[in-house]
């Protein structure tokens, strides 16, 4: 048996036919997410499994390496509506794809209908991607407090009106519009839950899938996800449901889905500095036990591979300071790893990686303790979720426009 933690040693693989491939687009698939060529306009994601879009993560050289050891899909980073409607070069770089990236999934956040319309049309039109997701989720201060990530939820009118923007921007109901889904959390904070809303809205304005990280903004990363909100989300919805949150082995997304009856999961810290997770997923979701995890020196080869494929996409300085943080997450946990974790921090070439990386003892299997750790964002959480001055009353106000100048 594979190397598994105590929490998951009595999980059996998927049985036959336990679980349906995701749907996403109009009609049942007429391509897949294992296919190769053009992309197709309606997908058949198979194992129904999600790469999260991370920022700063789920940029071209990461996806590569994920897409390579199985099928699912994999979503591309945030990008700010306003940046690709003003051609913003930094944003436009990380519209970029694969040559062999058939499904092109990209993932928009904003609070502008107009913005968040011209953007989808970009997107679909220019770019040619095959499916759309809205952050409805971000805590994040910069961009809550423009109104923007789980912010939005907490204003239900505007919620549905940049809905509809991005769904009518993608295509709408023409026979090729692109799908569009929404990433949530459960609410602002425990007093206030918006899950129901934003629900309420997706079905409303004919999304295809609604993802829930289930936190509250206020809880950032901090706690255990709440599947058992899943689970309530699940019980209420008529459009697929798609879990989120501390999936850290196969094990764990089998386990969600049992519990919560979700249609699929997302996969997010899990998988930084561990591509493999999803060859693992793809293996328990067809009923077979997967490989042991890497040893230290295949994981290396992966980090190195990496390197060189940060550095080819950004450019030599850029790619090796996207690296670093890519070094502490391959080698979490393995022996000697924490001494040379600094001197990574401060690679300036790839050659001054492999330097630190040699003084490791790669023969090393992988060590069990590093399989549920948080490789990013740990800490606590946050008191109040920064919202635009004037935000909360503004749909209280006669019309939503005349408040949206009053929320500034
Ligand atoms: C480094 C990092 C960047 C993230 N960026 C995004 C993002 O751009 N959009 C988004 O919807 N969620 C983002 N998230 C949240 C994840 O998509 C996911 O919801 C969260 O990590 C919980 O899932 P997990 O427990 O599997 O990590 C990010 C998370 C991390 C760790």
């Amino acid at each position: 048996m594979a190397l598994r933690s105590e929490v998951n040693a009595d999980v059996p693989v998927a049985a036959a036919g336990e679980f349906a491939p995701l749907r996403l687009g109009a009609t049942a698939a007429t391509g897949s997410t294992g296919s190769t060529g053009a992309g197709p306009a309606t997908l058949s994601v198979w194992p129904p499994v999600v790469l999260a879009p991370m920022a700063g993560v789920t940029n071209p050289p990461f996806r590569a390496l994920c897409r390579r050891q199985g099928a699912g899909l994999y979503v591309a980073e945030m990008l700010h509506a306003r940046g690709l409607c003003e051609q913003n070069a930094r944003t436009l770089k990380l519209t970029a794809f694969g040559r062999d990236e058939a499904v092109r999934s990209i993932q928009v956040f904003g609070c502008e209908p107009q913005e968040m319309h011209d953007a989808a049309r970009y997107l679909a039109t220019e770019v040619g991607v095959h499916h759309i997701d809205i952050n409805m989720g971000c805590p994040v201060r910069k961009v809550t407090a423009r109104g923007g990530g789980s912010a939005l939820p907490a204003r239900p009118e505007l919620m549905a009106k940049v809905m509809a923007a991005v769904v009518k921007g993608a295509g709408g109901d023409t026979a090729d519009a692109v799908p569009v889904t929404v990433k949530i959390r459960l609410g602002l904070d425990d007093d206030r839950t918006t899950w129901p809303d934003a629900l309420a809205a997706a079905q409303g304005e004919g999304l295809a899938w609604i993802a829930v990280h289930a936190r509250t903004a206020a809880a950032l990363y901090s706690g255990s996800a709440r599947w058992d909100a899943i689970a309530q989300v699940k019980e209420r919805a008529t459009i697929p449901v798609l879990g989120n949150g501390d999936l850290w082995e196969a094990w764990d997304a089998l386990r969600m889905m049992r519990q919560t009856g979700c249609d699929g999961v997302v996969i997010g810290r899990g998988c930084l500095g561990r591509p493999w997770l999803f060859a693992e997923l793809a293996a328990v979701f067809d009923g077979r036990e997967p490989a042991d995890p890497p040893r230290l020196e295949q994981v290396l080869a992966i980090l190195r591979e990496h390197g060189a494929l940060l550095v080819d996409f950004f450019g030599e300085r850029k790619g090796v300071l996207e690296l670093r943080k890519w070094c502490a997450w391959y080698t979490k946990g393995f022996d000697g790893s924490a001494r040379v974790r600094e001197a990574l921090q401060r690679i300036e070439t790839l050659a001054g990686m492999d330097e630190w990386l040699a003084q490791l003892d790669g023969s090393q299997a992988f060590p069990a303790g590093a399989l549920r750790v948080s490789r990013a964002k740990r800490g606590g959480s946050q008191d109040q979720v920064s919202l635009p001055p004037g935000w909360l009353a503004a749909e209280e106000c006669e019309g939503v426009e005349s408040c949206e100048s009053a929320a500034g």
